[in-house]
């Protein structure tokens, strides 16, 4: 049994008429339990595993619906900014729909998988020599004289097709969970969980935000985002749902990254775990149900393990030495 993408099991809920999909195959991600967190934390916590998708990031899910739609309405290119997902995610399906892709990224401030994941499937890379921030006016402008769409979280079609992560954990679940935890970088990530659960018909479950506190610095490199593009909307949902904006160091980041890693088995990339931190940090209620959203894949950033551990030994063939140096 494969897995049915998105665009067809949600088809109903999306605004696709009877566009045909460019799909990889996105959505349907696993729900993990996780003893070792729920035994720390007092809770039921589950964790859902976005690094799953096609490209290695719940940022497929928004992609399959804007890029179908850009193909259908006669795009030739897609534009986007980036901290390295999105373009990953923009150029695989540029390429799928044999569209071409521009990516704008901000210089030396991209994760090494991401940049050869937006080459490999043929994108025109650009490293603009400034912040995310000003990469995305950049990229917004361009989009404006009509050369290219822009797929960047602004565009709508993108949180509808991410929102589709909230109808599979009501699905799961029978019901929303008491708590959803999930990075904030620009919030159109968190905006369209909302979406999706109000959409569902279920009720909100409290919004848990983990923000680098030092936003435009952190080591966090998806989230480097001076000012989230969603801030009010994120905000209002926050505030509407009884949960929080946690700001959170690079420190108790890495620390999430490494238990999610060690303890669960489970590799995402650093900003990933933000989530996770928050909830350290603002512990759920007792007994609630409580769903992580982990975004992205460890792969893609794998200088952030480099710079944690580099304890291996090298040996020759020879059991005696290996069985004696691994005492
Ligand atoms: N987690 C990962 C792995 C991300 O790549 C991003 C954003 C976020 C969380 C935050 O999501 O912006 O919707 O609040 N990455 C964007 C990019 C900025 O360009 O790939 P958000």
């Amino acid at each position: 049994l494969g897995v049915i993408p998105l665009g067809e099991r949600f088809r109903d809920q999306l605004p696709l008429g009877d566009v045909g999909l460019v799909t990889l195959g996105e959505g349907s991600t696993p729900l993990l339990a996780s003893p070792r967190l729920s035994e720390r934390l007092g809770a039921e916590v589950w964790l859902k595993w976005e690094g799953a998708n096609p490209t290695g990031s719940f940022k497929d899910r928004g992609m399959t619906v804007a890029v179908s739609r850009a193909l259908a309405d006669g795009a030739g290119a897609v534009v986007c900014a980036s901290t390295g997902n999105t373009a990953a995610s923009a150029a695989a399906y540029a390429a799928r729909a044999g569209l071409a892709a521009l990516i704008l990224q901000p210089a030396g401030a991209v994760a090494r998988g991401k940049i050869a994941q937006a080459l490999a499937t043929g994108a025109r890379l650009v490293e603009i020599q400034g912040s995310f921030d000003e990469t995305l006016s950049v990229a917004s402008a361009l989009a404006e004289q009509g050369t290219h769409v822009l797929v960047n979280s602004l565009n709508p079609l993108r949180l509808e097709g991410q929102k589709t992560a909230a109808f599979e954990l009501v699905a799961e679940l029978n019901g929303p969970p008491d708590v959803v935890a999930l990075p904030y970088g620009g919030g159109g990530n968190a905006c369209a969980y909302g979406q999706g659960f109000r959409e569902a018909g279920a009720g909100l479950p409290n919004f848990v935000l983990g923000e680098a506190a030092v936003r435009a610095e952190t080591a966090a490199s998806a989230i480097r985002i001076g000012r989230p593009a969603h801030e009010k909307a994120a905000t209002a949902l926050v505030e509407a749902s009884g949960g929080a904006v946690v700001p959170l160091s690079d420190a108790e980041i890495l620390a999430a990254w490494r238990d999610l890693a060690h303890g669960e088995g489970l590799f995402c990339e650093p900003s990933s775990a933000a989530g996770v931190a928050a909830l350290f940090r603002r512990p759920p209620p007792a007994g609630s149900r409580v769903v992580c959203i982990i975004t992205g894949h460890g792969l893609k950033d794998p200088d952030a393990v480099a710079r944690e551990s580099t304890d291996v030994r090298s040996l020759p063939p020879d059991p005696k030495l290996v069985a004696e140096a691994v005492r």
